[in-house]
Formats: structure tokens, sequence, C-alpha cells
């Protein structure tokens, strides 16, 4: 039987963080011997809120960067197909026929599109960030995708996908699978100024490739408890972004436990909780920094394991792209005219000859 897919992704912003980590790079790592897995880098997605050149210039490095990443965290390109959105141009014209089967007021009310113009300081939704959910639904489905590992601020998108495949399927005939979300149980994880969402534009995040001295600096100056002034000032642990990242990164359950113990009756001090978050942030990071400091040293690595894996995409893609057309009947349209096009000067050619 054949396997069952996955199909999620990042946009190429940069360096991958610990939010991306826990949001779903590790659901990937794991799930990538029980499913096929196919892993987009959405640079397509970057042009909704940053369209200028200077982001497109960028474009390269930041790829090369988010598939180092993927490797030092585990993702393994030899299970897994890693490709670039925009050299499979099929994408956009699945997104286009995909924009007919949803209406605006919908798209309207997905949260997050709001947030991301407010994030980039953008004033008026520009259609393409109305449209941001489509084009990941016209990602998602086109490797016909089942299972889609994201943090909690694309479960509406994936909503939206579900809907989209299933209005699709009721339109034309079953075409592609309804996929399922799946959420990390983390969800999102706090920044370190305890803000709702690690995030590179709100300079709260600590990344996957920064070295021990900066983990260090992040962590000494993260917000914790605001109204425990003084060490023995009984302090709250729940939602407190020191104790959410021991609780996530700190593997010694009963050290944590014991901290939170103190904590809470004002008998341990941050520098204490701090100091011991630095040291189980490095010790989970040490190994990642490791190997991708090993991928790092391979020339052309990271270009080779894209290029690959967009080629087998792009496969994958005109597939789908003739099932949905063919599904609409759309392709028929053309076929049906080429035919009495080509039979009429066919049959030209011959009286002329004649
Ligand atoms: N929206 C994702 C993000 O927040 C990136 C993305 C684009 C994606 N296409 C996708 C995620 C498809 C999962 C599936 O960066």
């Amino acid at each position: 039987m054949e396997r069952k897919r996955i199909l999620t992704g990042d946009r190429p912003t940069g360096k991958l963080h610990l939010g991306h980590y826990v949001g779903s790079v590790r659901n990937r790592v794991r799930l990538q011997d029980e499913y096929d897995c196919f892993f987009i880098i959405a640079d397509l997605h970057t042009l909704t809120t940053k369209p200028e050149k200077e982001n497109i210039e960028a474009l390269p490095d930041n790829v090369r960067s988010a598939v180092l990443d993927y490797l030092a965290c585990g993702i393994d390109p030899a299970k897994s197909v890693i490709y670039l959105q925009s050299a499979v141009p099929e994408v956009a014209e699945l997104a286009l026929l995909f924009g007919n089967l949803v209406t605006v007021p919908r798209l309207s009310r997905i949260p997050s599109l709001k947030e991301m113009a407010q994030g980039a300081g953008i004033e008026e939704m520009p259609f393409g960030l109305l449209g941001y959910p489509i084009l990941q639904t016209a990602d998602i489905l086109m490797p016909r995708a089942h299972l889609v590992p994201v943090g909690k601020d694309n479960v509406a998108h994936v909503e939206l996908t579900r809907e989209i495949a299933r209005r699709f399927n009721f339109l034309y005939g079953e075409t592609f699978p309804v996929p399922e979300v799946l959420v990390s149980d983390v969800g999102s994880l706090v920044g370190t100024d305890g803000g709702t969402k690690m995030s590179k534009s709100l300079d709260n995040a600590i990344y996957l490739s920064d070295d021990g001295k900066t983990v260090r600096k992040r962590v000494m100056s993260m917000f914790t408890d605001p109204k425990r002034v003084s060490a023995d000032v009984p302090g709250t642990v729940e939602g407190n972004p020191v104790f959410v990242y021991h609780d996530v990164f700190n593997p010694d359950a009963a050290q944590v436990e014991d901290l939170k113990v103190r904590y809470r009756v004002g008998k341990v001090g941050d520098v204490e909780v701090k100091e011991k978050l630095v040291t189980a942030l490095n010790a989970f990071l040490d190994p990642i920094r490791e190997r991708r400091a090993k991928y790092e040293s391979v020339s052309g690595l990271a270009d080779e394991i894209v290029y690959d894996g967009t080629m087998r995409m792009r496969e994958e893609a005109r597939a789908t792209l003739n099932l949905a057309l063919k599904a609409m009947g759309l392709s028929a349209v053309w076929n049906r005219i080429a035919r009495k096009a080509e039979d009429v000067k066919k049959k030209r050619d011959k009286a002329v000859n004649q």
C-alpha cells in the first residue's frame, strides 16, 4: 500500500528558531519514517508581506539556511522531498483555480492575515496576502497530502484547505484527500519577551544556530514573572516564559519540578532558574549546531538537495494539476478546440495539395 503523505514547510525568512522547532520541525523528524514527506520552502509566500527586491535577493541564502536547519534537526533528504515553491509554477495555477471556491468574507475572517499585515506595517490588505491561505492550500494539495504538521497560527489555514478540498471534490468529483492538521502539543512557543509568539520580526527569538553565548544573553534578558521584584517573593510558574522553556527543553523533570516548587514559595532567584535553562538549551542545541556545521562545510550541499527535491516535485505537480484540470473538464475545453482546429487545418492542407 502506498504510504500516506505529509506536506508542510516554512517561509524562508532567515534562520529557524525554537518556535519553528517545537511548532513543526520536531514533528517532521518524528514522522519522516512513517510518511512520505514533502517540505516546501515557501518563497512565494514571503512576497505577500515583502514584495521588495531586497527580500527577493536575500532568498537564495535564506533558502540554504532553512535547509541546513532542517538537516541539523535530523530531517533526512533521502527520505523527504525538500523543494522550492517558486520553481514549481504549477502551484500558482492551482491556487488560481482554488480562488474560485472561497469567498472574500471567509478569507477576511482569518485572524493571522490581519496580524501579518499589521506586523509588516501594511495598512490595507494586499490581494496576495488575503490569498495567502489559498496559495498554502495549493501547496498542501499539490502532493495530495493527508497530514499537515503546523504551528497553532497555521491551523486556520489548514481548515480552509479542508473546505476547499471538499468543495473541489463536491463540484468536480473525488480528486483530493481532505488533509488532517497536526498541531504540536506545545502549539506555539512564547517569545523571550513573554509575547504570544516567537518571531523574527518581534526580535524575541532564540535561533537553532545561535551559539552558546548568544543563547545565554537571550535567556538572561528573558521576561519572567513581572510581579516578582526579588528572589524571596513567591512567583507564578504558569505562563512564565522561563518555565515554559524549561518544560519543553529541559529533560531533567525532577530539576524543573524542584525549581517550580522553590519559585512558587520565593526560594529561588531568577538567575538560578535562567542558568539552568541556559545549560538545558545548550545541551539541546549542541548536537544541532554540530550537525549544522558539518553540513555547512560541504559546498553546495543545500543547493543540491533543493535542486533534486524540486525536480521530483515538478513531476508530482504536473500530475496533480493534470488530474485537477481533467476533473474540472478544463483540459477538455482546449482539447476540443485544438482537435477541431487541427482537423480543419489538415483538411485544408489536403484540399490545397489536391
Ligand atoms: N504558512 C507557513 C508559515 O507560516 C508556511 C507555509 C507555506 C506552509 N505553505 C505551507 C506550511 C504549506 C504548511 C503547509 O510560514
